[in-house]
């Protein structure tokens, strides 16, 4: 299939005779964006799939994603057009690892990142996406313990940010984000000394952009730790030529519609997540065509998981 003319057609039409909303995560592949009704970060997409009164979501993204819009909106049909589309980090905690965890942490509050299976979600008080997970943190009161998941780069910089010592984080991470390191940035950062950097929480190099600030490497108002979808609003307001962007490569796509006038550079062009890669233009029309693949979520941990989603959604608004 290829992505021209005939297919947009048919999806577009496909989708009114279907009375579906198409939503995109900003890593998903160019012409998926494109076609898209709205494009975003976790934490956008999450309320647009609240709010919307289409009566099927066709979610162009991950599995957890399309699981959370499946918790919000019961009754709508939702789809993924590709249901092994899985998420490494969501797999690195399972719900009985989580049971375990709060076992010996009696009373803590249990903040999961949205990036978690819906039964992980049923275990938890408030989940966060990286756009709010300061925001959720700083929400809880001072001295009750906090258990963060499933991502240790995120963790680390919600720790830094609110200084909260009673913060205890899970070693997960993303395979994606981990594997883009600090010497690799380092490097970058030297060889583009005029350029902002734009770096994603999940990121192995996070610490290391805030470690290079403080060592005056780079100056400090030019690093970033942002979101997805904060770093397309950040995109319109940076006066720097040059941008390094420190996440998965599919959010090259959106900063430069942003921003045609910067040069955005990956800080390593082999970020690409297989997963995010697997909604093909094929799959999409499929998956209009078919009616797959079909999200659902057993009722009782939909029920359980669905106060701390909308807890989320609440947050930093
Ligand atoms: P955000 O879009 O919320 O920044 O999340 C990034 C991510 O890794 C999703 O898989
Ligand atoms: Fe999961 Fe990482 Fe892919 Fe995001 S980029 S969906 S966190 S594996």
């Amino acid at each position: 299939v290829e992505p021209d003319q005939a297919w947009r057609d048919e999806v577009l039409e496909l989708a009114r005779q279907q009375d579906a909303v198409l939503l995109a995560h900003n890593y998903q592949l160019p012409e998926i964006q494109d076609i898209a009704d709205h494009t975003g970060d976790s934490l956008a997409l999450s309320r647009i799939a609240a709010e919307s009164d289409a009566a099927t979501i066709i979610f162009c993204g991950v599995h957890f994603m399309a699981e959370t819009a499946k918790i919000l909106s019961p009754d709508k049909r939702v789809l993924i057009p590709d249901a092994r589309a899985g998420c490494s980090l969501a797999d690195s905690i399972t719900a009985d690892e989580l049971r375990a965890w709060k076992a010996e942490h009696p009373g803590a509050v249990v903040v999961s990142y949205v990036n978690t299976t819906a039964a992980v979600k049923a275990e938890t008080d408030i989940c966060c996406t990286s756009s709010n997970a300061v925001d959720v943190v700083a929400s809880i009161p001072a001295d009750k313990e906090v258990l963060f998941l499933p991502d240790q780069f995120l963790g680390a910089h919600v720790k830094r940010v609110t200084g909260r010592a009673n913060l205890h984080i899970w070693a997960g991470e993303c395979h994606v984000h981990a594997g883009i390191n600090g010497p690799e940035l380092a490097q970058r950062a030297a060889d583009n000394p005029d350029a902002d950097l734009f770096i994603h929480p999940e990121c192995g190099c996070a610490t290391s952009a805030l470690y290079l600030a403080g060592e005056g490497a780079v100056p400090a108002d030019k690093v970033k730790i942002l979101s997805t979808g904060d770093m397309v609003t950040q995109a319109r307001a940076t006066k720097a030529s040059t941008v390094l962007v420190a996440t998965e490569i599919g959010m090259l796509h959106q900063l430069r519609k942003a921003a045609p006038g910067i040069d955005f550079r990956a800080v390593n062009d082999r970020a690409s997540c297989r997963y995010m890669k697997m909604i093909t233009p094929a799959a999409l029309l499929r998956s209009l065509r078919e009616g797959r693949d079909e999200v659902h979520v057993d009722a009782d941990i939909a029920a359980r998981a669905r106060g701390a989603v909308q807890r989320m959604i609440e947050i930093g608004k």
